[in-house]
């Protein structure tokens, strides 16, 4: 996508760290969208992706001496996610990471980059967190929503639950449509990955590739 300049521009002088949070204050959902938008269409290079995730962020960031490298209480973080066998990974993510900051700022929230002080594990397993919060939103036959999954070691695994009508549609149909779900998301968090077919009532595992 073209970057959009004239938008960007005027709040380069307007843009501030903000390290504290009001905790009692939602983001708007049209202005989640409209970042989550930009995450998924600002990709100015290949092998960098940015990943919005809603959920607290007290799992994830640590803290240092005083004030500095402490986030309270923010409602959601960007995970900047680069490919580190690329020469280029830091210069990268610098990059595409500010124009989603920038575009923060423009909807008139608040941001604070970190690097350095986030847990690595917590960070890590982002993926699988967002990979099976889309697997529960796929459609399935009558919305029985018949999988179940197993998380275990940077793997994700679908088995399918028994028990009810089966509706003359096989339950493996909708866990496949859960499968993909699941690769795309990853994907989406910069996670490549093979499934394996499993016997049932496992139905398939995904595996992240080194
Ligand atoms: C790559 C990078 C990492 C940063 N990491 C942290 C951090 O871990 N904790 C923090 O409180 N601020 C962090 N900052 C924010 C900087 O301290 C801040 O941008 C700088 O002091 C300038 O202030 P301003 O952003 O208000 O203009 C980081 C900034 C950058 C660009």
């Amino acid at each position: 996508m073209d970057i959009p300049f004239s938008r960007w521009y005027p709040v380069i002088e307007k843009r501030r760290s903000r390290r504290h949070f009001d905790a009692s204050h939602a983001i708007e959902p049209d202005k989640l969208s409209a970042l989550d938008t930009m995450c998924k269409r600002f990709v100015p290079f290949p092998s960098t992706r940015l990943c919005l995730v809603t959920e607290s962020v007290r799992d994830v960031f640590k803290g240092i001496i005083g004030s500095y490298g402490k986030i309270k209480d923010a409602p959601a973080f960007i995970a900047f996610i680069g490919n580190m066998d690329s020469a280029s990974a830091q210069e990268e993510v610098g990059y595409a990471g500010e124009g989603v900051i920038l575009e923060a700022t423009a909807l008139g929230l608040n941001t604070c980059w970190v690097a350095g002080f986030f847990k690595p594990g917590s960070v890590a397993s982002l993926w699988i967190r967002v990979s099976i919060q889309a697997a529960r939103l796929a459609p399935s036959a009558v919305n029985r929503q018949p999988w179940g999954f197993d998380v275990q070691d940077g793997s994700i695994t679908v088995y399918v639950r028994t028990g009810g009508p089966e509706f003359s549609i096989s339950k493996r149909f909708d866990c496949g449509i859960a499968m993909l779900h699941i690769e795309v998301a990853a994907l989406n968090c910069g996670i490549r990955g093979n499934w394996q077919f499993l016997k049932a009532p496992q139905v398939a595992r995904f595996s992240a590739l080194a």
